[in-house]
C-alpha cells in the first residue's frame, strides 16, 4: 500500500483575537482550574496507583503542580516489562497498513480535537509560552508520527534489487528482541513522542520512562496513542524515580534497546552500565541518545548586522535556552562589535519581557524548576567573578516562578565557564575576535568543547563561508547557513549531533528506524 502524502503541520500564529488564541486561552485557563492532576502509572493499559506520590509543579508558579503522579515502584516496572514482552508478538503481527494507521490517527488527534490541551500541558508544566507550545507539542509531535509512517514506508521498500534464476531475495525488517527502553526529557513533548514512537512503529515495544517535569503532557501523549487503537500493553508509562526505573530496565535480560535524550554524564553512566551487563544479554543492546551541546553562532564580518542580532537571541532566548539547539557561544568580529551588534544586542535584549506563559504577551518565560535555576544563577555569579562583563540581563527572581532575565556576558577568555559548561538556560556568551582572525575562531570553536550538536554561520562572502563549513566540519551535526541553530524541523533537518553531544542518529529522518530494527535476509528456491 501507498501512504498518503506527508507534509509539515501547517504552524498557527494564536493572534489577539484569533480563534485559536480564544481556544487556547480556554484549554490554559480550563486546566489551570482543574489542576492538579492525579496520574497513575499505565501497565498492561490499566491505571495502577502505588501511593508513592510525587508532583510536577508549574515553573512559572511554583506553589501550584500541574499534576501529582504516582511514582512506579520495583514491582511495578517488573509488570511493565513483562507486560510488553507479552504483547511483542500481536503488536509484530499486526499488519504494517494497521500500526501506520494507528500512528497517522494519534496524529490527526493531536493536531485537531487533542491540540490546545496538549499545548497547555506543555505550557503549564513546561514553562513554555504559546508559540514555543505550538511549534513543540502541536507541530513538531504532528511531524513526528506522520513522517515516522512515510519514513518506515521508505525503509520497508528497500529490497535487495536482483534475484538470480529461481531465486527470490527479500529482506525482512524484524523488530528488537526484547522491549525498548525510552528515557525522555521535559524539555520537548515532542521528543518525547518521538523516543517512543520510533522504536514502537517498527513493531518493538516500550517501557516509557518520563521525565518528571514532563509527565502530564507526555501522559496525554500516551493516553492519544490509546486512543487511535495503539494496543494496550505495547507502551508502559512509568513515570518516577529516574535511576531506579533505568538501572531496573537495563538488567533486565530482554533490555534490547535504549532511546534516549538528556544529559551526557547521564548517557555515558547508562551506556557504561549497559556495557558491564553484556553477559546479561541474549544480544547487544541498541544504545541511541541525543545528549547535551554548546552551540555557537560565528559571524563573519561580511556578516548583517540586523538580522545577525535577531537571530542570535532567538536562537538563546526562546524558551529560556532550554533546548539542547540553543545558542551560548557567539563570535563577534570587532569592526562588526563596534559598528552596531553590541548596541542592537543590548537593547533588544534589554527590552525582552519575560513571565507567566498564560499571559500570552511574553517573549520568554521560567526554567524549568529548582535545581536549573540554581544551577544558571551560580553560573551567571561564577562569570561575573571571573571578570565576565554582563552586558545585559543578569538577574532573577524566584518569588512565584523560576524566572532568569535572559543574560548576555561578554568575555576576554574564549575559554571562560559560561563558554564551556553546558548551560541549559538564558544565558548568552559573546566572544569578541580580532576580523583578520577568522580561520583562527573557527579552530577555536572546534576546539573549546567536546560537543558537536548545533551551529551557525552568518556572511555573504562565499569563500568565507566556505571555508568556515570545512573547518567546522566536525563541530556540529546541524549547521546552519546564515540562519539560528535551533528550531530544526522534521523531513527537513534531520536532528542530532555527534562527538559528547550523542549518537547522531538523526531523528527526523529514516536513519533513527534502522537502530530498532534487525533485518533479516531471505532467500528462496522456486
Ligand atoms: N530539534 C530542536 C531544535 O532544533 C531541539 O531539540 O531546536
Amino acid at each position: 500500500f501507498r501512504v498518503p502524502v506527508i507534509d509539515n503541520e501547517p504552524m498557527r500564529a494564536y493572534a489577539a483575537g484569533s480563534s485559536d488564541r480564544a481556544g487556547l486561552e480556554a484549554a490554559v485557563k480550563k486546566m489551570i482550574s482543574q489542576a492538579p492532576f492525579e496520574i497513575p502509572c499505565i501497565v498492561d493499559g490499566k491505571p495502577v496507583k502505588t501511593g508513592d506520590i510525587q508532583s510536577q509543579p508549574m515553573p512559572h508558579d511554583h506553589a501550584n503542580n500541574l499534576c501529582t503522579y504516582h511514582a512506579a515502584t520495583p514491582e511495578i516496572v517488573k509488570n511493565a516489562i513483562e507486560s510488553s514482552l507479552r504483547a511483542k508478538s500481536q503488536w509484530e503481527e499486526m499488519p504494517w497498513a494497521d500500526r501506520a494507521a494507528i500512528f497517522l490517527k494519534a496524529a490527526d488527534l493531536i493536531a485537531g480535537k487533542y491540540r490546545f490541551e496538549i499545548m497547555a500541558a506543555t505550557m503549564l508544566g513546561q514553562g513554555k509560552n504559546a508559540w514555543q507550545a505550538e511549534i513543540d507539542a502541536a507541530a513538531e509531535l504532528v511531524d513526528f508520527f506522520r513522517f515516522s509512517v512515510k519514513y518506515v514506508e521508505e525503509l520497508y521498500a528497500q529490497q535487495p534489487p536482483r534475484n538470480s534464476a529461481g531465486t527470490w531475495n527479500r529482506t525482512e525488517f524484524r523488530p528488537l528482541e526484547g522491549f525498548v527502553l525510552a528515557v525522555t526529557p521535559f524539555n520537548f513533548t515532542a521528543i518525547g513522542g518521538n523516543l517512543v514512537g520510533a522504536p514502537v512503529i517498527v513493531g518493538n515495544v516500550c517501557v516509557w520512562k518520563p521525565s518528571p517535569m514532563a509527565t502530564y503532557s507526555n501522559f496525554l501523549i500516551h493516553k492519544i496513542l490509546l486512543e487511535a487503537g495503539l494496543p494496550p500493553s505495547v507502551i508502559q508509562f512509568v513515570p518516577g524515580n529516574p535511576p531506579e526505573i533505568v538501572q531496573q530496565c537495563i538488567d533486565h535480560p530482554k533490555f534490547a534497546g535504549l532511546h534516549f535524550t538528556g544529559s551526557t554524564q547521564v548517557f555515558r553512566s547508562l551506556w557504561k552500565k549497559i556495557a558491564n551487563n553484556l553477559d546479561v544479554y541474549k544480544g547487544y543492546p541498541r544504545v541511541v541518545g541525543e545528549t547535551g551541546g554548546k552551540n555557537f553562532h560565528l559571524y563573519h564580518p561580511s556578516a548583517d548586522i540586523q538580522s545577525g542580532v535577531v537571530q542570535a537571541i532567538r536562537s538563546a532566548f526562546e524558551y529560556s535556552g532550554q533546548k539542547c539547539s540553543a545558542l551560548s557561544r557567539v563570535y563577534v568580529p570587532r569592526s562588526m562589535w563596534e559598528n552596531g551588534f553590541r548596541d542592537q544586542l543590548k537593547s533588544q535584549v534589554d527590552s525582552i519581557t519575560i513571565g507567566p506563559c498564560t499571559a500570552f504577551n511574553h517573549f520568554t518565560g521560567p526554567v524549568i524548576g529548582r535545581p536549573a535555576f540554581d544551577k544558571i544563577s551560580g553560573i551567571i555569579t561564577k562569570a561575573k567573578e571571573a571578570g565576565g562583563e554582563v552586558l545585559a540581563g543578569g538577574t532573577w527572581d524566584d518569588s512565584k516562578g523560576f524566572f532568569i532575565q535572559p543574560t548576555v556576558i561578554v568575555t576576554k577568555d574564549p575559554k571562560s565557564v559560561t563558554m564551556t559548561e553546558e548551560i541549559f538556560g538564558p544565558v548568552m556568551t559573546v566572544y569578541v575576535y580580532e576580523d583578520a582572525e577568522y580561520e583562527q575562531t573557527c579552530e577555536l570553536i572546534d576546539t573549546t568543547t567536546d560537543y558537536a550538536l548545533t551551529g551557525a554561520i552568518f556572511g555573504v562572502d562565499r569563500a568565507a563561508l566556505q571555508r568556515a563549513a570545512h573547518l567546522l566540519r566536525n563541530s556540529a551535526g546541524n549547521f546552519y547557513i546564515n540562519d539560528k541553530c535551533t528550531g530544526a524541523v522534521v523531513g527537513q533537518q534531520p536532528f542530532g549531533g555527534a562527538r559528547a553531544s550523542g549518537t547522531n542518529d538523526k531523528s527526523g529522518s529514516i536513519s533513527i528506524f534502522y537502530r530498532f530494527i534487525s533485518a533479516r535476509s531471505i532467500k528462496e528456491n522456486f
